[in-house]
Order: structure tokens, then sequence, then C-alpha cells
């Protein structure tokens, strides 16, 4: 296959950008996330699927405790793509100085962004290199008029040394996930609490 030509098609799948937030044993952290989608056509049983790589701090901490919040970004927020997903949590607090606020789960959620999603995890599937969780949405809002943010909109919009560090980033990670997306462990997830 030639996997140039799928390329724009798989670009799209992505979802609006997310700060994704969790809580475990007192420790809390946000990371930036694409890999979401909606999960249930019951309206008022809502579900996402988020797929989190388990080289972020952030995956133990949503594995461990079985919930997050997905914080999804307004244009005026492009700073914390790169606070939030350019970083890790291991080595700094990447909430320092943010407003957040707990609700339904615990998880901190960002006072402002465009809107968002408190979930409990129900469960989650290992993909080797990552854990795609499936989540019960307990609570949300939409707190914004304004759009969404995506991606592929926020590329040409951020500073060009934060693109070549996100793209010597995703490089490391890609050679990563090419070893360990072979090595899915189908043992059922059960969370800590
Ligand atoms: C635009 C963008 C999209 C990202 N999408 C995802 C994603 O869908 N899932 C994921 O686990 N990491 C994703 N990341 C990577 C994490 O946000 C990043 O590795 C972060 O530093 C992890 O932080 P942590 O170690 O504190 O958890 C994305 C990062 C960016 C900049």
């Amino acid at each position: 296959m030639e996997y140039a030509r799928i390329a724009p098609l798989m670009g799209r799948l992505w979802s609006p950008l997310a700060a994704v937030t969790s809580r475990w044993q007192g420790k809390a952290n946000v990371q930036i996330a694409v890999a979401i989608a909606a999960a249930s056509i019951v309206p008022d049983m809502p579900r996402v699927v988020v797929q989190i790589y388990k080289t972020n701090f952030s995956h133990h901490l949503i594995y461990s405790s079985g919930a997050l919040a997905l914080n999804f970004l307004r244009a005026d927020q492009l700073h914390l793509i790169k606070d939030f997903g350019m970083v890790s949590g291991r080595d700094r607090d990447k909430l320092e100085g943010v407003g957040v606020h707990a609700e339904a789960t615990g998880c901190p959620v960002l006072d402002d962004s465009w809107g968002y999603l408190d979930c409990q995890v129900v469960n989650a599937m290992d993909g080797g290199d990552m854990t795609c969780f499936l989540a019960d949405v307990v609570t949300g809002d939409v707190v914004s008029n304004d759009a969404p943010l995506w991606w592929r909109d926020a590329r040409r919009m951020i500073p060009d040394e934060w693109n070549r560090e996100w793209d010597r980033k995703i490089a490391r990670e890609i050679e990563v996930s090419r070893e360990r997306m072979k090595e899915i462990d189908p043992s059922p997830w059960k969370s800590a609490e």
C-alpha cells in the first residue's frame, strides 16, 4: 500500500484538541490528545473512547484511577499545546498556575476551555503501545461560544520552533510504537480502585 495516499483520510480521523486531565493518589496531571471519539448512540448515556500512549505519565494515572476529563481547547489557547503536550508531568507540575476545579470524578477540570467532559472509565483495551479507554461521560458542559481547535489548523498557527519540537518528539515516539504495537496483552482491565 502507498501510505501517503491514505494520509489525508487518516489525518481527518483525529478529534479536536483536548487537554486530558487525571488524578491518582494526590498526583494530578494533564496532557494533550486528539485520539478521541464518541462511543454511544444513546444521548442520555454518553460515552467516549480515548487512546492514551503508555509512555505518557498520564497513562499511569488514568489506568490506575479509572477516570479522566477531556477539556477541549479554543484557538486562543494555543500555548497549552506546548505546555501540556510537549513536556511530561514526570518532569514538572504542568497544572501549576492553571485554574482548575473538581466535578464528578475528582479529575481537574480546566476553568477555561471550549467545553469539557468528565469521564469514568468502564473498560480498557491494550493496543501494545497505547491503551484504548472506554468511558462514561458523567458530567460536562459547553462553556464557550467559540469553535473547538483542530491540530491541522493549530499547526499553521503555532511558531515554527514548536512545530520542529513536535516533529522531533513524535519521531522518537513513532520508533517506540513501531516496536510495542505488536505486544498486545489481552488480559482484562481492572482499575486499582
Ligand atoms: C497535537 C498533539 C496530539 C496528541 N495526541 C495524543 C493522543 O491522542 N494520545 C496520547 O496519549 N498522547 C497524545 N499526545 C502526546 C502527549 O500529549 C504528550 O506526549 C505529553 O507530553 C504527555 O504528557 P504526560 O507524560 O505528562 O502524560 C499529543 C500531543 C500533541 C502535541
